[in-house]
């Protein structure tokens, strides 16, 4: 089958692979689309030549998983490909991070839910209860941060995003709910703080949570190392900072499921909105992740497989 694998420089390149062998918990999905995000260029630059990239899968199942857990074969799917295959005409999905979509729910839609929804979700309940929490989240013009602060806000918080610059901030007009700042302008104290950008941004991050608070760390997407003030701990007492990785844990109780479900839900009655910026072919995917590793690309990128 047709699929795009890393080379050895990073970049990505169309390649004849064998289609996927999967697991008993594992179904086989014929792709119609996936997304870019920056996971993906993180994945291009460590994996070894050869790999099938592409976290996010939307498409039809072609094969039902051999223990029986999952949707039956026919059944419109997405879901999160945790051994990575979105970008390929078949990808092999465990039955505990897919679901059927929402009969409402485009294809395209779908597609740019599992990677981000569940990276949002597991940020945001690493403080628990919401309602009425400072939340802020960094990288809040991503993909990810993009579905965060709707999520945050949905869970009844009072929600802060913030941007790289002003300028950025216009890419968050669309919700007037949100307190868009850059770092010089953030002071907190924020119950939550969910940082997906790390580096410089998080070692300021550090200073605005509250006492008691958290801040969950979920991404290195800035290239430098952050610091953590030796007394970080003891000026606010009771703060945790944790390590947050969103397909932890998902097995447990069918909450991936359960979960994916959630995000399909609220996005077939338009209450999140993953805000696809561009839904382009898969053979643009090659520059595209060229792109978004230049800062050029915003929101999130949909490319149809088939
Ligand atoms: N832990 C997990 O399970 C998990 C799951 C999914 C994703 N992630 C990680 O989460 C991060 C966000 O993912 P994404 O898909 O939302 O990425 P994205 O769409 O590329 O968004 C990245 C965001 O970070 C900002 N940013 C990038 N470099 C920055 C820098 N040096 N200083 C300040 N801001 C910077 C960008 O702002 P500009 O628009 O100004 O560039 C943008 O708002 C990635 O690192 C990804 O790998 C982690």
């Amino acid at each position: 089958m047709r699929a795009l694998t890393t080379t050895n420089d990073g970049t990505v390149e169309f390649a004849e692979v064998p289609e996927p062998t999967c697991t008993s918990s594992e179904l086989l999905v014929r792709v119609t689309a996936s997304t870019i995000s920056r996971g993906d260029l993180h994945a291009a630059r460590l994996s070894p030549p050869g790999t099938p990239m592409g976290l996010d899968v939307a498409g039809v199942v072609v094969e039902a998983a051999a223990d029986g857990s999952g949707p039956s074969v026919g059944t419109r799917v997405m879901g999160y490909a945790a051994r990575a295959g979105g970008w390929a005409e078949k990808a092999a999905v465990d039955s505990s991070l897919l679901v059927p979509v929402p009969k409402a729910l485009s294809d395209d839609l779908a597609a740019a839910l599992p990677n981000s929804g569940l990276a949002a979700l597991a940020g945001l309940e690493a403080s628990g209860f919401l309602l009425g929490s400072r939340v802020l989240v960094t990288g809040a013009t991503g993909g990810v941060g993009r579905l965060a602060v709707q999520l945050a806000h949905l869970s009844g918080a009072e929600v802060t995003g913030l941007v790289s610059s002003p300028e950025r901030r216009e890419q968050l007009a669309g919700f007037d709910w949100l307190t868009a700042v850059t770092a010089d302008e953030a002071q907190g104290p924020f119950d939550l703080i969910v940082d997906l950008v790390g580096g410089e941004v998080l070692s300021r991050a550090l200073s605005w949570v509250a006492e008691g608070g958290v801040v969950a760390s979920l991404a290195q997407t800035a290239s430098e190392t952050a610091s953590v003030p030796l007394f970080w701990f003891a000026m606010h007492k009771g703060a945790r900072l944790v390590s947050v990785y969103n397909s932890e844990g998902q097995r447990e109780a069918g909450r991936g499921v359960r979960r994916l479900g959630l995000l399909g839900r609220l996005a077939e009655t338009k209450r999140i909105d993953p805000q696809i910026t561009r839904t382009t072919s898969w053979e643009e995917a090659p520059g595209l992740l060229a792109a978004l590793g230049r800062r050029e690309l915003e929101g999130r990128t949909v490319v149809r497989v088939s």
